[in-house]
């Protein structure tokens, strides 16, 4: 088995890795960007060019979502597999006269960061049961939660995964901004953080809300308020009204 990885980002980086560990071979990785292939080639001793599309029986598409159909009727070959790394693109946005799939793994990638790979649910959409088995056999490689999921469902979990990743986060780097102001050092938050995160393994999320919104505490909510100001207050005003609703204050 042939296997071609395209793009040099934060997924297909950590892509290439999880392969390399588990010693499924990666014929080639390609992309457009040389400086950044030429890294994870020389890390990971992966072939890399960003001229030549090798031929391969499986190409797995790694680049940003809007790029995804562009860089797909690159490849040419016709008896190949192709998949995308996409949580929210259909399938079909692969525009070739191959088999087309979707290879998507639930984790927030970034290339500094170092992964448990075997934790990371994978989820896989193909054309035929022959791919299907194919890509499971692969991802249970790597993974050892491997499912499958229609793009209906897909689309719901990438959404979800917004909520609980990409805007907590973005959430932390709003919190730090505030600690910075006040030459606070956010390293004291870390202890809540990782306590807020490890208290929703035990507690539903919602049973578990504590703060000023939940207990319905008016005078704080207005004194905090009157501290904040752009975005940051109306982030802070939109997620007190949505507590308030969520608990019929
Ligand atoms: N990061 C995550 O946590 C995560 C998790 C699950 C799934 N995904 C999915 O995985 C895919 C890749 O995401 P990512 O986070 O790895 O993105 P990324 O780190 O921003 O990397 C994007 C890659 O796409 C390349 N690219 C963009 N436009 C291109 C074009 N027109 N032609 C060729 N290459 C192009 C970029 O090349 P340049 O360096 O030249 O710009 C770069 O190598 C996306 O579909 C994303 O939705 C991401």
């Amino acid at each position: 088995m042939q296997i071609v990885i395209i793009g040099s980002g934060n997924v297909a980086y950590h892509m290439a890795k999880a392969f390399s560990l588990k010693k499924i071979p990666v014929l080639q990785i390609f992309g457009r960007n040389g400086e950044e292939l030429k890294k994870i080639s020389e890390e990971l001793d992966i072939p890399y060019s960003n001229e030549y599309l090798e031929n391969a029986d499986l190409y797995i598409i790694c680049v940003s979502d809007n790029s995804v159909e562009s860089v797909s009727q690159l490849i040419t070959k016709k008896d190949c597999l192709v998949a995308h790394t996409s949580g929210f693109l259909p399938k079909e946005i692969l525009k070739g006269a191959y088999r087309k799939s979707s290879f998507y793994p639930l984790q927030t990638f970034s290339k500094s960061k170092e992964l448990d790979y075997k934790k990371i649910p994978f989820f896989i959409e193909t054309e035929n049961e022959g791919d299907k088995q194919l890509l499971f056999e692969i991802a249970s490689k790597i993974s050892e939660n491997v499912m499958e999921s229609s793009h209906e469902k897909r689309k719901y979990i990438h959404l979800t995964a917004v909520f609980a990743c990409n805007f907590v986060n973005h959430l932390f780097a709003r919190a730090k901004e505030i600690s910075d102001s006040q030459n606070i050092p956010f390293n004291y938050f870390l202890p809540l953080i990782d306590e807020t995160v490890q208290k929703i393994y035990e507690i539903e999320p919602k049973a578990a809300q504590t703060g000023p919104a939940v207990r319905n505490d008016v005078r704080v909510l207005e004194l905090h308020e009157q501290l904040l100001k752009d975005e940051s207050l109306e982030i802070y005003k939109t997620m007190n009204h949505s507590i308030q609703k969520m608990y019929e204050l």
